[in-house]
């Protein structure tokens, strides 16, 4: 392994490290108030992980124009690379922990809103696996898809984030 890919991989594991690291202590710690805390952090975890899972389909749109070894799409490359890893896993692995431990300590695991909100939490964790697919293709010029097809893919985390949103705040069954 190279010493750029062991410092890609080391950094990828503090991303993930860290957050569950920070939520384990303070979990096992469990101080009096510490749920409407780790309720607020998960929903600013939330709004990170929403921003990227929305912008990065929205470059993936615009790079679609950019010649393959053109400078303009070396920069794209660059901005796709970062968002997803210093933004999108991070949140995403945060939402997950504070979540879960949310799930935990409310006592929510029999509630039918929380099973109908975890599909569609996986399916948006799906969507971001196949972003990170799709990323990994466009640093590698073998991006196979059209500019359509991303711009409909653009549109799939919003109409999931609607539909978790309304479960868990109006928890309808
Ligand atoms: C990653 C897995 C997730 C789990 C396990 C999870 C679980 C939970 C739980 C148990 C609560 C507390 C509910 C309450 O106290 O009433 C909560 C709150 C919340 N979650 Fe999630 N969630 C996850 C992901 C998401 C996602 C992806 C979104 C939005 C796109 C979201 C949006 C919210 C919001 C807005 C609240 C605050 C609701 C309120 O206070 O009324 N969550 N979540």
């Amino acid at each position: 392994m190279t010493a750029e890919a062991r410092g890609r991989l080391s950094r990828a594991l503090a991303g993930v490290a860290i957050p569950l690291v920070v939520v384990a202590a303070l979990a096992l710690w469990n101080p009096a108030g510490l749920y409407p805390w780790f309720k607020a952090f998960h929903v600013i975890a939330i709004i990170a992980w929403m921003a990227g899972m929305l912008y990065l389909p929205r470059l993936f749109v615009y790079h679609c124009d950019a010649k393959p070894g053109s400078q303009q799409s070396e920069t794209f490359k660059i901005m796709e690379r970062r968002l997803l890893r210093a933004i999108i896993n991070p949140a995403m692995v945060a939402s997950w922990a504070l979540g879960l431990w949310l799930v935990y300590d409310g006592g929510w695991i029999t509630a039918h809103w929380l099973h109908a909100k975890l599909a569609l939490v996986i399916a948006l964790s799906a969507i971001h696996g196949m972003l990170a697919r799709w990323t990994a293709d466009f640093a590698a010029d073998r991006n196979r898809h059209a500019q359509r097809f991303y711009r409909i893919i653009n549109e799939v985390p919003a109409v999931l984030m609607v539909g978790i949103v309304i479960l868990v705040v109006i928890k309808p069954f």
